[in-house]
């Protein structure tokens, strides 16, 4: 039997921001993505705030440019646009003034659900949610969104919590990591708990080890000023990364509701062994590509000692992984764009073939991107006479192909998160205990790095990043699986 959709019941959007660039990539294309796939109630409406000086067509005609930009062209009919405009209008708001939140005050209905999305800079999260309270704009129902990043270590994202709780209760605020909107991120929980097949192996006594990979090809691009003060430990590893650690690793949650998933979630996190440091952990910077655009260059910051890249091993101490390491690396201007998670299983204990033939561990990969899917290695005997010998075979669920025509459709990663923001279902969401936890693990690493002298590690653009990445493995025995697509 397939699930029905959940309906999506009447609502006011806010998107403080509403001109950045987020709103245009991301929301406001996903947002029309919905009503097209038939999600958005008659009843919703999407209010774009923010300083430009803008009039209402100035507004429709920027989204028109955002949806001919990035949404598909077989996907855009003039009919949708001309309905979907209709339900979008513009306020001008002064965030840290006075002007525009009465008439923002006042263009909001009753009895509809309130949502209001924070995507402009961190600065603005805690002045943002105290005027939309002092101005009485939201009530006990209304929500807010809050983009990354969420502090910058320990101390900023406890001070961040609590200025945004004397404003709104913990299940009000829905702190976004798109990585959790990701359909294979949720694949993931649906392999390990909708199939009873895979959980009882997934333990230190099966899994040898696991890793976990988010590569990409470009650089910094126009984004140096703010990459160079935060790096890929705190744009990728204290989120990203960390959520898909703690979803491969956590317990089977009691129900697949927000505080059974994060209470999970949390659990992994404290049951981190402290980082080493000095012998499990690599910091690296790319150099020159055939461009000529080293780090430093596209960073804007000739004596950056910020990292885009970091390897790493995790031990996750508790009774299900002990023993089984978690070996993380992200990095920019790497080989080529792919993420996964990759359960590299025990090589059989025995061989009963001649020539004493490699029987390897079966590698269960779980594809982010790109072509989205689930992968099985395998060893099977080679087909034909001639002896027992044993090659190994892709048991490949590509999501394209076994679900066809469906996965053109799919929501892209905050369009699905918006919409359960809507539905007030929060188990994709980072709670405040949790993003602190995160912290709190990696504030030493980055606190050493900041304290001492030593500069990242260089890597060649477009490699597979540095070769101390590498023999963060070898001295374990084991080897990074090759960055390809
Ligand atoms: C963002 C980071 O959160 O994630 C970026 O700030 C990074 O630096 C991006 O490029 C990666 O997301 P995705 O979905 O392209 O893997």
């Amino acid at each position: 039997m397939v699930a029905q959709t959940i309906p999506v019941d009447d609502f006011d959007l806010v998107i403080i921001g509403g001109t950045g660039d987020l709103a245009k990539r991301k929301i406001l294309p996903g947002l029309y993505r919905r009503m097209c796939a038939g999600q958005m109630p008659e009843g919703a409406r999407i209010i774009a705030a923010a300083r430009s000086d803008y009039s209402q067509k100035d507004f429709k005609d920027f989204v028109q440019e955002a949806l001919e930009s990035f949404v598909k062209s077989k996907k855009r009919n003039a009919e949708k646009i001309q309905n979907f405009l209709e339900r979008l209008s513009y306020i001008k708001l002064d965030a840290m003034g006075e002007e525009g939140w009465k008439e923002l005050a006042g263009s909001l209905r009753k009895d509809v659900v309130r949502a209001f999305y924070f995507s402009v800079g961190p600065s603005l999260f805690a002045p943002l949610a105290e005027r939309l309270k002092l101005h009485k704009i939201t009530d006990d129902a209304s929500r807010i969104v809050v983009e990354k990043p969420f502090g910058r270590d320990l101390a900023t994202a406890q001070a961040l919590n609590d200025e945004l709780a004397n404003s709104f209760n913990e299940n009000q605020i829905y702190r976004i990591d798109h990585y959790l909107g990701k359909e294979t991120v949720q694949n993931l929980m649906a392999l390990r708990f909708g199939n009873a097949l895979f959980e009882p192996l997934w333990n230190a006594q099966h899994i040898d080890h696991v890793q976990i990979t988010a590569a990409e090809s470009l650089g910094v691009e126009g984004r140096g000023a703010y990459y160079d003060k935060s790096g890929a430990m705190r744009d990728m590893v204290q989120n990203h990364l960390m959520q898909l650690l703690c979803l491969t690793a956590m317990e089977p949650p009691t129900t697949f509701d927000a505080e059974s998933v994060r209470n999970e979630k949390l659990k992994v996190i404290k049951a981190l062994d402290p980082l080493d440091i000095e012998g499990g952990l690599v910091r690296g910077q790319y150099r020159a590509d055939d461009k000529g655009q080293d780090y430093r260059t596209e960073s804007g910051n000739p004596n950056s000692r910020t990292e885009s890249f970091v390897a790493m091993k995790v031990e996750v101490s508790n009774w299900r992984w002990t023993g089984t390491p978690f070996y993380l690396r992200t990095g920019k201007k790497l080989r080529t764009r792919v993420s996964e998670i990759a359960i590299v299983f025990k090589d059989p204990p025995h061989s009963i073939f001649a020539d004493s033939q490699d029987l390897k561990g079966n590698i269960l990969t779980i594809r982010l991107q790109p072509d989205e899917g689930i992968n099985l290695s395998m060893t099977i005997k080679e087909p034909g006479p001639g002896g027992m010998r044993l090659r190994e075979v892709p048991l490949d669920m590509t999501f394209a192909d076994a679900l066809g025509e469906d996965i053109e459709d799919m929501p892209d990663a905050y369009e699905r998160l918006i919409m359960d923001v809507i539905r007030g279902n929060q188990t994709l969401f980072m709670r405040g205990d949790e993003v602190e936890a995160a912290w709190a693990w990696i504030d030493p690493a980055i606190k050493a790095w900041e304290a001492g002298t030593a500069k990242p590690v260089e890597y060649d653009a477009g490699g597979n990043g540095p070769d101390d990445s590498l023999m963060l493995m070898h001295k374990d025995h084991r080897r990074w699986r090759e960055i390809s697509s």
